[in-house]
């Protein structure tokens, strides 16, 4: 029985697969909205136990990093899409909060600001989050919620431009600063006490272990890592972080994911 219905996962996954590949573009619409809210379905009812079956199967092996890819370009693009209503509301904050997955960027950042508030090293924290994309609601949440300076950091000028209009439009521009840039062009992060990695900068493990190297290497000791990471089938969305990528991070907390949420979260402090 749990072989048919393993069987019928992995054909779902290759069929939303085809279907994605086959989409004009990944741009926000009634079906690629609900192609992707099949896909989340599939990866937060398979237990742990059952998903390395389908990962193993060579089928989904071949797709792995391309269905990934194509996630990461929808997330951007629905991003893009709700930071540009947003920018044209009347009502900038009433707008933000009906984007589809407001609720878990506040339960995300509520776990990592628990934790910035048990640190006793460091009196206040100056950080930066690498990867802020152009609808930054992390670091919007984390600066209203404990009143923290954040620098947003993206190497999309896209992104930078507009979620710099949307930090002024909502009064944050005192607290978050925009940096164009990619975070292996920056050599010097010992100003800040908290650096955060969202989940999609670096796509695959290669990409995800050459960025936090070169953190780890240009940070301060003691310096605290928040990083997104995802168990099971969330591999098929976001990459995971291994103890690959922590050789150099003592891991102070690992959060499980929150109640409808794939991503957990790791955070660390620099060896
Ligand atoms: C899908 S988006 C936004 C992430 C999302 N708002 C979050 O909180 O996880 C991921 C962003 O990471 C950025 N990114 C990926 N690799 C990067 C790098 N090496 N340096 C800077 N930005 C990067 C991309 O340009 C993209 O805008």
């Amino acid at each position: 029985m749990i072989n048919i219905i393993l069987q019928r996962k992995k054909d779902e996954i290759l069929n939303i697969y085809e279907e994605l590949l086959s989409a004009k573009n990944l741009k926000p619409s009634k079906n690629i909205n609900a192609t992707f809210s099949e896909l989340v379905a599939i990866v937060q009812d398979t237990p742990i136990e059952h998903s390395r079956d389908i990962l193993d199967n060579i089928e989904i092996r071949k797709i792995q990093d391309d269905l990934r890819r194509m996630s990461s370009r929808a997330e951007s693009e629905l991003e893009l899409f709700w930071v540009k209503n947003v920018l044209k509301s009347q009502n900038a904050e009433k707008i933000l909060k009906f984007f589809p997955y407001y609720s878990n960027y506040e339960k995300m950042s509520d776990l990592e600001i628990k934790s910035m508030q048990l640190c006793d090293v460091h009196k206040g924290h100056k950080a930066l989050f690498v990867g802020s994309g152009p609808l930054p609601l992390s670091s919007i949440m984390m600066a209203r919620k404990c009143g923290i300076s954040i620098d947003n950091l993206d190497m999309d000028d896209e992104s930078c431009k507009l979620s710099k209009e949307l930090i002024k439009k909502i009064g944050l521009s005192n607290k978050i600063k925009t940096i164009k840039g990619n975070i292996l062009d920056i050599q010097d992060l010992s100003n800040y006490q908290t650096i955060f990695i969202a989940a999609l900068a670096g796509e695959n493990d290669e990409e995800k272990v050459k960025i936090i190297d070169h953190i780890v290497a240009r940070s301060k000791t003691d310096t605290h890592i928040v990083m997104r990471s995802v168990s099971g089938l969330g591999v098929l969305l976001y990459p995971e972080i291994s103890s690959t990528h922590l050789k150099n991070i003592k891991v102070i907390r690992r959060s499980k994911s929150p109640r409808d949420i794939i991503n957990n979260i790791i955070i660390g402090k620099i060896k």
